[in-house]
């Protein structure tokens, strides 16, 4: 039975202070609880509980009988409790065995712990819910040889050696700021530790801390400098100042996502923690600039302020990618990473709301809340504040953040509660704008223009959104167009902000005696599908003259859309497509876009860069995915012919002259060199495999050697597999690098097929339980090698879900996640879909986790 939005009731009950005794052992960890409670209404008294062993129940001392008690898989319940008493309880759990990576762990022989949503509960028995926030002090026990760090949230206020038990010592950490269980952390092993501090706006004295492998302490170097920088632009832009005495952040090797934001001790999967030049891309600096960002940003929005239920998890999550993103930004500028964040929405959030998982940005309904930590939270999410800030203007937005930071301080919200600030602090009536938290699916928006008389122009803009599962009707969304008129040499008109309420509106603009265009929706100003009538020489104007760089790009990948969207028809139909004029076009514009001056690296590297196969997918009824993979080959191959002499100028003109750094003009000049020689690369060229040697055995950064060895698997060749050796052998001892040559193997074109990734799974070089391995080879074969995925013989539809299944039964969060790449099946051809829904129906009738059932019937649409 799922639960219900409509279902909520308060907590019947209030935990005054909590007190946690941790015993560590490996295989059997003691927890002993002791909880001041007090009674709101007379109600039982719900502790959640999974996997872990009951030993005693006492109220106020007194030890309960089995009797006294209700238990289940799932549950204590104490039907009858006093006014105000003392709760304690003391369960053992095994962390060495705990594969769902979910609760309390081992990780690399060390201790750590994951609570978001629901691990608490396999830690004690403990209301897990997050509107039950409470003052945490914590105990932990452990062998000092072995554990030599003991963690926990807040601040330390004791420590030293268990007098009773020689080798063990203990610490208490204290954290004065009440919050949820799903907050709580706890760590215990051996580090290195990379210290910094970092003194607040009001003079408060931070010490920052960076827990790594031994070993790694200069690879947190680039963290611990995004840290700082986020605690300062946090106080500058949203006027949040850091609460405790001390700031940690721990690094895992095995994580079941990106990071979590604990009270005041971060825990980071690795991945986005650790780099250096030699080892980590210019990307994973950027991850890790912005999750950084995004963990600490979360101690307003989320621990500060938190979340009433599940259901209002965007609350937290939508807000605080939002902040990440301006934050990144300013970090980085703002078209670049205006068209990045784009990216990402289109490629995820899109596809999952035009599929048979969509659901709201406040969804209603969920068997397993694990599953909605969906892109439709986070990335639309952070796009609604967006068009918040959009409609309100940045001064009111402000006003509304601080009034909400105020008036919620120290709660747990709701989505309703959040922008009746923003409307208390602006004036504005947002009552419709709360549609987009209830409806899902991506509003398509129609521009049209007319001449009417005199010559003058009127624009129609026009929204529907197309019904999505268990949503038949839409209603309109208020969608804020930012537009502009642009002639051959720019800007015709001032841009305007127009905001679309109902289902049409319509505006006008005077004559114009000479060739224009019209810019819409500039920086993306909502989350929508364009349908326009604009023709190929709009899109050439716009690509050359748009004041507005976000769409320049966009009227780049518009045009190439089309033009791979009409060849991957051409190839399925097996009819030759006429020669396009407007792939010439098209290139004469990228060639002008790279001789611009006006714009840096970063972004000619975008331009350069037409949309996925997967994105242009979504503008499609049903194709043949191959047919489509062809087709953006050949736009790529495209490309390479004709620009052919200028990238390989360009290839050597950006060549490094100084060191390694990672900022955004260095990444920006190695994305745009890197993005030459792959469209080198494309077209088969000869020299393209000569200078990817070269880069790849002369690059002393992991961007340019990756980037070549990307180039020389596209090139083929039999040189391909000892060259993908020779990688892992001089990575061998770097598990982050060696994800990069899984992913590259996951991706690449193997000659026996599907076969050689099936080998690799069952080679000792992979790690079957490290969900960055599995989502390296598995998840990177899915989602990044259409050709063998999408077999038409069914044995990459069979190998793949074959591994969902082994890793479900190990865990589950990461097999569900990795289920999602069936979401698209209903856009594949015929054959290929009857063969996913063979292998859908396969997953349900093998007893699967409630995670992996969830997805596979509502995928299914069953
Ligand atoms: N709150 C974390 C973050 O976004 C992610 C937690 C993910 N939890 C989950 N069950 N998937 O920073
Ligand atoms: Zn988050």
């Amino acid at each position: 039975t799922p639960t219900l939005l409509e279902d909520y009731t308060p907590p019947s009950h209030e935990l005054t202070s909590v007190y946690l005794d941790f015993d560590l052992q490996p295989s059997a960890t003691s927890v002993r609880s002791k909880i001041d409670v007090k009674r709101l209404r007379d109600e039982p008294l719900v502790l959640n509980g999974e996997n872990i062993d009951l030993r005693s129940v006492k109220i106020d001392g007194k030890v309960l009988k089995r009797t006294d008690y209700k238990l289940d898989q799932e549950k204590l319940v104490l039907a009858k409790t006093p006014e105000s008493f003392v709760l304690e309880i003391e369960t053992v759990c095994d962390p060495s065995a705990n594969s769902t990576l979910m609760g309390l762990y081992v990780s690399g022989g060390r201790f750590c712990t994951q609570c978001e949503a629901e691990g608490f509960r396999r830690i004690t028995y403990y209301p897990d819910r997050p509107d039950v926030m409470s003052v945490f002090t914590v105990r932990l026990e452990a062998d000092i040889a072995t554990y030599p760090y003991l963690l926990a949230n807040g601040n330390k206020i004791e420590d030293g050696a268990v007098s009773d038990k020689t080798g063990r010592h203990y610490a208490i950490w204290h954290d004065p700021f009440p919050k949820p269980a799903y907050l709580f952390a706890l760590v215990a092993g051996e580090f290195d530790v990379l210290e910094d501090s970092f003194t607040t706006m009001s003079g408060r004295h931070i010490p920052l801390e960076i827990y790594v492998d031994p070993g790694n302490a200069s690879k947190a170097e680039y963290a611990m400098d995004a840290l700082k920088r986020s605690m300062k632009w946090d106080e500058q832009v949203f006027g949040r100042e850091y609460d405790l005495d001390l700031f940690m952040i721990v690094a895992v090797r095995d994580f079941n996502f990106g990071a979590m934001e604990n009270k005041g001790l971060n825990i980071f999967n690795s991945s986005l923690l650790l780099a250096d030049a030699a080892s980590a891309t210019d990307m994973n600096f950027e991850r890790i600039e912005s999750v950084v960002a995004h963990e600490y940003f979360h101690n307003w929005s989320g621990n500060r302020v938190t979340c009433r239920d599940w259901f209002q998890l965007c609350l937290k999550e939508g807000f605080t990618v939002f902040r990440d993103q301006e934050f990144s930004a300013d970090q980085r500028g703002g078209a670049v990473q205006r068209i990045k964040d784009v990216r990402a929405l289109r490629g995820r959030q899109f596809a999952e709301d035009a599929g048979p998982l969509a659901h709201p940005v406040r969804p209603n309904a969920y068997m397993k809340i694990d599953n909605f930590y969906t892109a439709t939270i986070y990335e639309k999410g952070a796009e609604l504040i967006r068009m918040l800030k959009t409609i309100l203007g940045a001064e009111r937005f402000r006003a509304g953040s601080d009034l909400y930071f105020k008036k919620m301080d120290g709660t747990a919200a709701t989505v309703e509660q959040f922008i009746a600030c923003f409307e208390e602090a602006s004036g504005e009536d947002l009552t419709q704008f709360m549609r987009w938290y209830e409806q899902a699916g991506t509003p398509k928006l129609k521009v049209l223009r007319e001449t009417i008389s005199q010559g003058a122009h009127r624009i129609h803009f026009m929204q529907s959104t197309k019904p999505t599962p268990g949503q038949s009707e839409k209603s309109p969304v208020v969608i804020p167009i930012r537009w502009q008129i642009v002639g051959d040499n720019g800007a015709l008109s001032e841009p305007k902000l127009t905001l679309l309420t109902g289902s049409g509106t319509s505006v006008t603009y005077p004559r114009i005696d000479e060739p224009y265009s019209v810019s819409i929706l500039q920086d993306f100003s909502a989350p929508v599908t364009l349908e326009t009538d604009a023709t190929t020489d709009d899109l050439l104007r716009l690509m050359g003259a748009d004041p507005n760089a976000f769409n320049r790009w966009e009227a780049g990948q518009t045009l190439a859309r089309h033009l791979i969207a009409n060849m991957a028809k051409a190839i399925e139909t097996g009819v030759t497509p006429p020669a396009d004029t407007a792939l010439k076009g098209y290139c004469e514009a990228l060639k002008k876009t790279l001789d611009d001056p006006d714009f840096n690296n970063a972004f000619k590297a975008f331009v350069l860069t037409p949309p996925a196969s997967s994105e242009v997918m979504q503008s499609l009824e049903q194709v043949d995915p191959i047919a489509l993979h062809e087709a953006s080959k050949w736009l790529s191959r495209a490309i390479g012919d004709l620009l052919r002499d200028d990238l390989l100028d360009r290839y050597h003109a950006l060549a490094d002259t100084h060191d390694f750094r990672p900022d955004a003009r260095s990444a920006g000049r190695r994305a745009l060199r890197n993005r030459c020689l792959a469209l080198l690369a494309s077209r088969q060229d000869p020299l393209a495999a000569t200078l990817s040697q070269t880069q790849l055995s002369e690059s002393t950064n992991m961007t340019d050697e990756l980037a070549a060895l990307m180039a020389l698997t596209r090139l083929g060749g039999q040189r391909v597999e000892t060259t993908m050796e020779d990688f892992y052998t001089k990575w061998e001892s770097d598990p982050l690098v060696l994800d990069k040559w899984f992913s590259v193997q996951a991706m690449r074109r193997h000659a026996d097929g599907v076969h050689a990734i099936e080998q690799l799974t069952e080679s000792s070089r992979y790690q079957r339980n490290n969900p960055n391995r599995v989502r390296a080879l598995v998840g990177g074969f899915a989602m990044g090698n259409p050709e063998l995925f999408h077999r038409i013989d069914g044995s990459g539809y069979r190998f793949f879900t074959d591994q969902v299944l082994d890793m479900d039964s190990r865990n589950p969060q990461i097999a569900a996640r990795l289920l999602g790449a069936f979401e698209i099946w209903k856009k594949l051809d015929d054959r290929r879909q009857d063969m996913v829904r063979g292998e859908l129906e396969r997953v349900i009738a093998s007893n699967p986790s409630k995670n992996v059932l969830e997805i596979a019937e509502k995928t299914l649409g069953a």
